[in-house]
């Protein structure tokens, strides 16, 4: 398999001092390194039956429609405020750096689908924490969540509150 561990950046002081930026755009930049990592992401969940994919805006989207076309699944889009048209439900989270809420369509999925959350980077975990609570208001079955990468020393894993729902990620560091 193409090596594509070195295709995300780390950038420092980004977007404050202090915080430690990891830059995923080399990788999406590059054919083979971005085929190579959606396929680790995909690995684990290549037998098990998804309905859908659900990914965070924004670079969830990236990641998250290139996982729903290599499982062979649509896309449900998870959003920051005020983006989405229809009747939405919402949750509020705290990020590395700030705060902020998400949203979901109120009929993206129906009770019972079965569901993959993705999203790039599991920092602080309250993003994709955020989202397991939105999507489990849907009454769907959460599959698994599935990331890109994990970064260990914000302890996500360590703190992560549904023991039930398996959190896989292509990278650690
Ligand atoms: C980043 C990243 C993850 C989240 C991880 O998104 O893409 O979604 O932070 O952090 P957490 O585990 O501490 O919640 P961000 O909201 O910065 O915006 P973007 O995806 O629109 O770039
Ligand atoms: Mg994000």
């Amino acid at each position: 398999m193409h090596d594509w561990h070195h295709l995300i950046r780390e950038v420092a002081d980004f977007p404050r001092p202090g915080i430690r930026f990891s830059d995923i755009t080399p990788l999406l930049a590059d054919a083979r390194g971005l085929a190579a990592a959606i396929d680790a992401m995909a690995a684990p969940w290549r037998a098990t039956r998804i309905d859908a994919v659900a990914g965070v805006e924004s670079r969830g989207f990236i990641i998250g429609s290139a996982l729903a076309l290599s499982l062979g699944t649509g896309f449900v889009p998870i959003r920051k405020p005020g983006k989405l048209p229809a009747r939405t439900l919402h949750e509020e989270y705290a990020l590395e750096y700030g705060r902020d809420r998400l949203e979901i369509h109120a009929d993206a999925l129906s009770a019972g689908q079965r569901v993959l959350l993705v999203d790039d980077v599991l920092a602080t975990g309250g993003t994709l924490v955020a989202s397991v609570r939105l999507l489990r208001r849907l009454d769907v079955e959460l599959v698994g969540v599935g990331v890109l990468v994990e970064l260990d020393a914000l302890h996500a894993r360590t703190r992560w509150p549904h023991p039930d729902i398996t959190l896989e990620s292509a990278l650690r560091y």
